[in-house]
């Protein structure tokens, strides 16, 4: 694969280095995307199932689609892309891979640097206490799980429209993308805000900001990059290509 002299050589000087991850990274895995002809949002209404309201009117219901997706996203298996972002982890300084999934696929695959702006499909805590559950499971169609110290209604953790990202994990984030000497956007259709304003954030703090999609998308000319294919074979790709500018040459 052919990418750039000056990305490689960015890469190569770069003290810090951000990745931010959308449901595409995913994608290779099995995990549906959300937008487009075939993703959840054309099959699914975010209305009844992603918001706080809807979850306080039919719980049963909110609980029955998060146990469908917590089974699909445990079936899976950290893919290629995600594997080359530990690579890169092990390879920098300083690393930050901020993601948008709630998958829990790049913690699964060894990242340990990871900052998950929408949550984590395998936490959730309870509304009225706040205390964490970490093994949510739903035996029964229409049950609904309680907090075992309150009694209260355990919802997922995970960031419902009309909802706050957790603001020190964005706090975390956005310092990050400021002090990236070069940042990767990788499978998001970079739509959702705030998440999406990290990449114009690192780009305006000086980063070399660089995306990775199969197609290009509203925030393309705004980045130095847009490289296309498929984060399974770019990003492998490019981590060779990085890690033989990083051996001593005979
Ligand atoms: P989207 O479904 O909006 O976008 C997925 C992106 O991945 C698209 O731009 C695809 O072109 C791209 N893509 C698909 N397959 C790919 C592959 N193999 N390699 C590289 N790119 C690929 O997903 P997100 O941008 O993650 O929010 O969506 C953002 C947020 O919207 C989600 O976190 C979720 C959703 O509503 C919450 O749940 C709060």
């Amino acid at each position: 694969m052919n990418f750039s002299r000056t990305l490689l050589t960015k890469l190569e000087h770069a003290g810090s280095v951000c990745a931010l991850t959308g449901a595409g990274i995913s994608a290779e895995s099995g995990v549906p995307t959300f937008r487009g002809d075939n993703g959840l949002w054309s099959k699914f209404k975010p209305e009844e199932l992603a918001n706080f309201d809807a979850f306080i009117r039919n719980p049963a219901l909110v609980w029955e689609w998060y146990s469908y997706r917590k089974k699909v996203m445990r079936d899976v298996r950290p893919n290629p892309g995600h594997e080359a972002l530990v690579s890169l982890e092990r390879m920098v300084a300083d690393f930050t891979l901020i993601t948008q999934n709630v998958d829990n696929l790049h913690r699964r695959a060894g990242n340990k640097n990871v900052l998950e702006l929408h949550g984590n499909i395998e936490r959730s805590y309870c509304i009225d206490c706040g205390r964490f559950v970490h093994d949510v499971v739903i035996a029964e169609k229409g049950r609904v799980p309680a907090c075992e110290h309150c009694g209260g209604l355990v919802r997922p953790d995970v960031v419902w429209f009309g909802e706050f990202l957790p603001q020190e994990i964005f706090a975390d984030a956005e310092q990050a993308a400021r002090r990236a000497d070069v940042f990767l956007c990788i499978g998001t259709s970079a739509v959702v805000y705030p998440a999406a304003s990290l990449s114009l954030i690192a780009k305006e703090a000086g980063s070399y900001v660089v995306e990775i999609n199969v197609e290009r998308t509203d925030l393309s000319s705004r980045f130095d990059e847009t490289v296309l294919g498929k984060a399974g074979d770019i990003l492998p790709s490019l981590i060779r290509e990085f890690r033989s500018l990083k051996e001593p040459h005979p």
